[in-house]
């Protein structure tokens, strides 16, 4: 007998996969989803993600061992493809034996996929269209995050709901997907399991959770805030695309205009090429978050949130939000 028989049962694949009690992962967030949060997650049942962010392969060694050091359950590693250093980290998964490493913030380069799945781990990978996601899955990728405009931090432009139509009826039966994006209750993660996810990514919902060391005036602002503070940045130069971002409307909204103006500039004078000027733009957004959850400055720093924000109302340790989540779910399956 297991607590939560209906959502468990539909959960068993994903699971499975990620060798957790309940197919919930914390999806990594840079700066929060650190040992303490990520071990707190697996401890809770969960799975917990580091966020890698810009962190060089000495601090994420020592993360993962400080991970370790607090669960012995299985926890992955996130890693932002653009990371100029990315084969010394996949070498630094491969030597604490890193079960699952996630690959994030665009197509996999050459070869990276291969050289996580050397080491025995498994490779979770974002799919932003259907096409592209039965490449990758082709090529290697274990496992598929669909995630949708309602999250917090970088997003593409399609929502939750319809992404998970289009991927879920041809890719689901064969293949591990986990739905990510606005969610922030159980009911939603009961409908996304009826639809034949193998599990739930969510990082909003967590962000706060007693263990995590967010500022307390970062967790605040998301305490007060509703759905409609957490909005996508504006794209101001054509010239200079820049993936949006969802955060808290504040100050730090606004310089972001005025950064990608400065860049756009450097663009036109040719002071720089356009990778470097979105490589600017990436380590803009690394530093703003940064100032916001470990400085506490709410009003110019990045406040990164998602459209659930408004269902995180007070801290809780992440093993009571797991189980709130999981309460909810079964209650809604029951229902059916
Ligand atoms: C504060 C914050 C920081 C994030 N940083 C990252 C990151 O560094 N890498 C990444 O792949 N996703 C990042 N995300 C996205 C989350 O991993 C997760 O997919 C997303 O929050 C799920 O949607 P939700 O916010 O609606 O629950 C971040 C999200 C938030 C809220």
């Amino acid at each position: 007998m297991t607590d939560y028989p209906l959502t468990t049962a539909r959960m068993a694949r994903g699971a499975e996969f990620l060798g957790s009690k309940y197919a919930i992962l914390c999806g990594a967030m840079s700066w929060v989803s650190e040992r303490n949060l990520v071990a707190a997650i697996s401890n809770g049942g969960g799975f917990g993600v580091i966020a890698c962010g810009a962190m060089t392969p000495d601090l994420l060694d020592a993360e993962i061992a400080g991970t370790k050091a607090l669960t012995d359950k299985p926890f992955g590693v996130n890693i932002i493809t653009m990371h100029p250093q990315l084969p010394e980290l996949i070498d630094v998964c491969a030597k604490h034996g890193v079960g699952h490493v996630v690959l994030a913030g665009g197509i996999p380069p050459k070869g990276s996929v291969e050289s996580i799945k050397a080491f025995g781990a498994k490779v979770i990978v974002f799919a932003p269209t259907l096409a592209l996601a039965k490449k990758l899955l082709r090529s290697g990728a274990d496992a598929l995050v669909i995630e949708g405009m309602e999250a917090g931090g970088h997003i593409g432009p399609v929502s939750t709901s319809v992404l998970a139509q289009e991927f879920l009826p041809s890719l689901a039966e064969d293949h591990i997907v986990f739905v990510a994006g606005g969610i922030g209750r159980g009911e939603a993660i009961a409908g996304y399991l009826e639809m034949g996810a193998a599990g739930v990514q969510l990082g909003t919902r967590f962000a706060c959770a007693s263990e995590s060391i967010a500022h307390p005036d970062f967790k605040k602002a998301f305490f007060r805030a509703s759905a409609r503070d957490a909005v996508a940045s504006v794209q101001v130069d054509s010239r200079l695309p820049v993936i949006p971002v969802r955060a808290l409307k504040n100050k730090g909204t606004e310089e972001f205009t005025a950064k990608q103006r400065e860049v756009a500039g450097l663009l036109d004078s040719g002071a720089v090429e356009m990778g470097e000027a979105q490589l600017q733009i990436e380590h803009y957004w690394a530093g703003a978050l940064r100032r916001a959850v470990i400085d506490g400055d709410v009003e110019n720093g990045s406040l990164m949130a998602g459209q659930s924000v408004g269902m995180v109302r007070e801290e809780e340790p992440a093993a009571r939000i797991i189980a709130k989540l999981m309460e909810e779910s079964e209650a809604a399956l029951a229902r059916r």
